[in-house]
Formats: C-alpha cells, sequence, structure tokens
C-alpha cells in the first residue's frame, strides 16, 4: 500500500497547532511533512515525531516565497509522487490590538493576505499535481471566528478587532468555497475549520477556558480524513458544519 502523506504549514513551534495537528496525523499513520519558514523551527519537532517511532521530514516553506514552495513541491514529487493531506495552518496576525478597520495598518493588511489567503492559494496550486495523484486527497484551511463577525456580523466586542487577520481569514473561508467548486469534479475535498480559542500560545498566558491543541487539532483532522462522501466547500466550528 502507498504511504500516505500530508504536510501541514507553519509547525514552527511546539505549543503551536500545527504540531497537535502533524501529530495526530503521524499517530493515524500519514508520513507527515512539518514546514516552516525556518526550517530550523520544523526539523527538532519532526524529531521528536520519529523519536516517538512516527515517520516525519522537515521542510522550509515560506507562504510568501513561491520558490520554497515549489522546491517543497519537487521534494514531495522525488520522494511520495502523491499528497494525501495538504493542511494550510500557518497564518501571520499583525494586528491583534487593533479595533477597527479605520486604523489598519496597510502593510500588516498585506502581510496578512500575503500569509492567510494568496500562500494558501499558491501552494494548492503548486500541490495540486500530487493532490490530484493521490486517490483521494482533503485540503483544510485553518479559519478562525474572526471571520465569522464579518460572515455574521457576530458581536466580539469590538468594531472589528485585527482587522487585517480577520478580513484575511474572511478571505480564506471564501476561497474555501471557490477551490471546493472548482475541484468538484475530483475526489479532492475542500473544508476550512476553525479551531476555537486554543491554548497555543502559553508564554501570552492562554485563557483557562482555550481548548488544547491537540483537542482542536482533531477537529482539524478530522476534516483532514473524511470518507469519500463527505462533505467539500464546509466551513466546520466546534467539529459541527457553521452554517
Ligand atoms: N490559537 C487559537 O486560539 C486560534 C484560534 C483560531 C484560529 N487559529 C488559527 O490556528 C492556526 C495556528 O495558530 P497557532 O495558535 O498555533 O499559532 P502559531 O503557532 O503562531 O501559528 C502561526 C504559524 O504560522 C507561521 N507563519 C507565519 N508567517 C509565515 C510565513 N510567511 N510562511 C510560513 N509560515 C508562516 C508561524 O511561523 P513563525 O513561528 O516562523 O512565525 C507559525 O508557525 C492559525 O491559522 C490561526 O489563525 C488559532
Amino acid at each position: 500500500m502507498a504511504i500516505r502523506t500530508a504536510l501541514v504549514t507553519g509547525t514552527s513551534r511546539p505549543a503551536g497547532l500545527g504540531f497537535a495537528v502533524a501529530r495526530e496525523l503521524a499517530g493515524q499513520g500519514y508520513h507527515v511533512v512539518l514546514t516552516a519558514r525556518d526550517h530550523s523551527t520544523a526539523e527538532p519537532l519532526a524529531d521528536r515525531l520519529r523519536r516517538d517511532g512516527h515517520a516525519a521530514t522537515a521542510l522550509r516553506l515560506d507562504l510568501s516565497d513561491p520558490v520554497s514552495m515549489h522546491e517543497a513541491a519537487d521534494h514531495l514529487t522525488q520522494a511520495f509522487g502523491h499528497l494525501d493531506v495538504l493542511v494550510n495552518n500557518a497564518s501571520a496576525m499583525p494586528d491583534f490590538q487593533v479595533l477597527s478597520a479605520m486604523e489598519a495598518d496597510m502593510d500588516a493588511v498585506r502581510t496578512a493576505l500575503e500569509v492567510t489567503v494568496i500562500g494558501p492559494w499558491a501552494l494548492t496550486q503548486a500541490m495540486l499535481p500530487l493532490l490530484t495523484a493521490a486517490p483521494a486527497a482533503r485540503i483544510v484551511n485553518v479559519s478562525s471566528l474572526s471571520a465569522q463577525q464579518i460572515a455574521t456580523g457576530l458581536d466580539l466586542g469590538a468594531a472589528l478587532r485585527a482587522p487585517a487577520y480577520s478580513m484575511a481569514k474572511y478571505m480564506l473561508n471564501a476561497l474555501t468555497t471557490v477551490l471546493a467548486r472548482d475541484l468538484a469534479h475530483t475526489p479532492i475535498l475542500v473544508n476550512a475549520v476553525d479551531p476555537g480559542n486554543t491554548a497555543t500560545h502559553p508564554e501570552r498566558g492562554d485563557d483557562a477556558t482555550d481548548r488544547p491543541a491537540a483537542e482542536s487539532a482533531r477537529d482539524i483532522v478530522r476534516a483532514a480524513t473524511l470518507d469519500a462522501d463527505g462533505p467539500t466547500g464546509q466551513l466546520f466550528g466546534n467539529g459541527r458544519p457553521v452554517a
């Protein structure tokens, strides 16, 4: 049987969601490719998985650098010839403290769009031959409740908290819908998952009510391992479809 392969972006920190997703996929038997914009941050995490008996590789992949995306695709082509799971987990949140779109810094907006929308879009294009070569690939875009404050007018207690980040996540949800539609004639399913508030930054003092990263990771991996009759173009939150 062919090796099942998964690539996760933004696996640079042991406490991050990317590493929790990589660990969960590795536990399910995938050869996981952990990627980060600085290879030296992903390699120790891949090594941890290997020492636990899993199959894992670390690669440099910067979502603002198309060359690094094609180098990663070339590596996967040589090593495996296909990609079963792509998890677009990385994102940039350059404006957490900003409480209004009127106050948004356009450089922060450009960064957020580059890492959260254009990067995953370009990466999906770069990986498409590998995803198509897999029997039934899955793409998961890691979204956020921040996107829903725009989509639904949900009041999170501010006019538009983190406008660059929130707009980028809103566009990532739209990208999920568009990719799902474009790939509807293939077995590839494309979905988005809002992991909910998750304890991934203990150094910043995560909230006691935040979900453990392993729990949020399971929601993402569920979308990454859907059966053939599973949904596509769907946003999930708390493990359930969001209207
Ligand atoms: N934690 C939560 O409560 C929560 C809630 C909703 C959604 N999310 C989403 O969950 C995902 C993971 O977040 P997290 O909480 O685990 O935080 P995180 O570890 O800080 O995740 C962000 C990752 O993106 C990477 N990144 C930034 N710019 C990049 C670039 N140009 N190229 C490649 N990678 C880049 C970061 O790498 P560096 O370390 O090199 O900067 C980091 O690995 C994100 O999409 C986030 O929006 C999290």
